[in-house]
């Protein structure tokens, strides 16, 4: 089957194309590089290019037979998309929309679309389920959030079926290390407590260690990436058995927090083994990080029968390692400081 995949030279994009590839469909990769890397893009054929450019998506549905599209291309930098939220609604909510459109002209009518848990904004309640209340506290959740209104009203006026999945926080890596998390800048706790055990950065900061959680720091659903693309292709099941139409939303977590504590801990006991060490440092707390941000999958599991296979932060963590020390000016170090 032909799957248009944009953004599949990302992070989770990528795992999701070489899980589609590995599935036996023709995967094509429509990806403009910004934040994508050619090297990710290891399976699949890559188109290069851009969202913003409609006679591209014009010329590429009317010379494929795309029965799906898994949409990952947008930004996602959270501080960024408050200084700079020209950028986000632009790219994530009007380019999206060309994306739509070219579907629905094309009569493409199913997509996968990577939506947030920023979409909630501060937590009412948790663990928190698909109706908690969606009340984004900056521009990136804010354009996720239009998005996943598009689509409904794309499934009612032209008939699109859809699937938004709003992903708490993604992590670990391929666990065959063909892929993982390559960021520029790196912001996300667990790469960064991995560069500063592989002494690619001195240290991590905690950032706050005041607020009301068990340990003063905050609790987060870290979710393998490989969990997060079994839900996709689940999902893509889904609409083209029929059993689902019109627009859906599901959240994908473990349902389980962990404190940033918690993770450096683990990280810590883990890099030991091998003789490393994590140097950890306070710093204040970063603008708009809620306490507790844990999800609630049960309509997931229950709708998708989908089971995240790899819970375990530890086994999480490992894969993440694993890549981190594959990475340039990392390889053959015998990493002794
Ligand atoms: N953290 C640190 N030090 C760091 C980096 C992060 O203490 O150097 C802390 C953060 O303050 C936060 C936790 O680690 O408490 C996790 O932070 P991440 O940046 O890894 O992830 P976030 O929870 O901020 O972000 C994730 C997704 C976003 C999404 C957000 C809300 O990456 O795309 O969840 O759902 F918007």
């Amino acid at each position: 089957m032909e799957i248009l995949v944009a953004g599949g030279a990302g992070y989770i994009g990528s795992h999701m194309v070489k899980m589609l590839v590995k599935a036996g469909h023709v995967v094509t990769v429509l990806d403009n590089l910004s934040t994508g890397h050619r090297s990710l893009a290891k399976y699949g054929e890559l188109v290069e290019g851009d969202l913003a450019d409609t006679a591209l998506l014009d010329n590429l549905f009317a010379q494929h037979d795309f029965k799906c599209v898994v949409h990952f291309a947008a930004f996602s930098l959270v501080g960024e998309s408050v200084t700079n939220p020209a950028k986000y609604y632009r790219n994530n909510v009007c380019n999206t929309l060309n994306l739509l459109d070219a579907m629905v002209k094309h009569d493409v009518l199913n997509i996968v679309f990577s939506s947030t848990a920023a979409t909630y904004g501060n937590p009412v309640y948790t663990p928190m389920d698909e109706q908690h209340p969606q009340s984004p506290i900056n521009p990136y959740g804010a354009s996720k959030l239009m998005v996943e209104t598009l689509l409904q009203v794309y499934a009612k006026a032209y008939g699109l079926n859809s699937v938004a999945l709003r992903y708490f926080n993604a992590c670990g890596a391929d666990p065959e290390l063909e892929l993982g998390e390559l960021h520029d800048p790196e912001t996300h706790l667990i790469p960064l407590v991995l560069q500063a055990a592989s002494g690619r950065r001195d240290s991590i900061c905690i950032f706050g260690e005041d607020y009301p959680t068990e340990d003063g720091t905050c609790v987060r659903d870290y979710i393998h990436v490989l969990d997060l693309c079994f839900a996709h292709q689940l999902a893509m099941q889904a609409m083209l058995s029929g059993q689902l139409s019109g627009a859906h939303c599901f959240n994908l977590g473990n349902g389980e927090g962990f404190s940033v504590k918690q993770v450096i801990d683990a990280a810590q006991a883990m890099v030991a083994q091998e003789g490393f060490n994590i140097k950890v440092q306070q710093a204040e707390r970063r603008e708009g990080d809620p306490a507790v941000l844990v999800a609630n999958a049960d309509k997931a599991k229950q709708t998708l029968n989908w089971q995240p296979q790899y819970t375990d932060l530890t086994t999480i963590l490992r894969h993440a390692w694993e890549w981190e020390k594959k990475q340039p000016g990392l390889v053959g170090r015998n990493f002794v400081y």
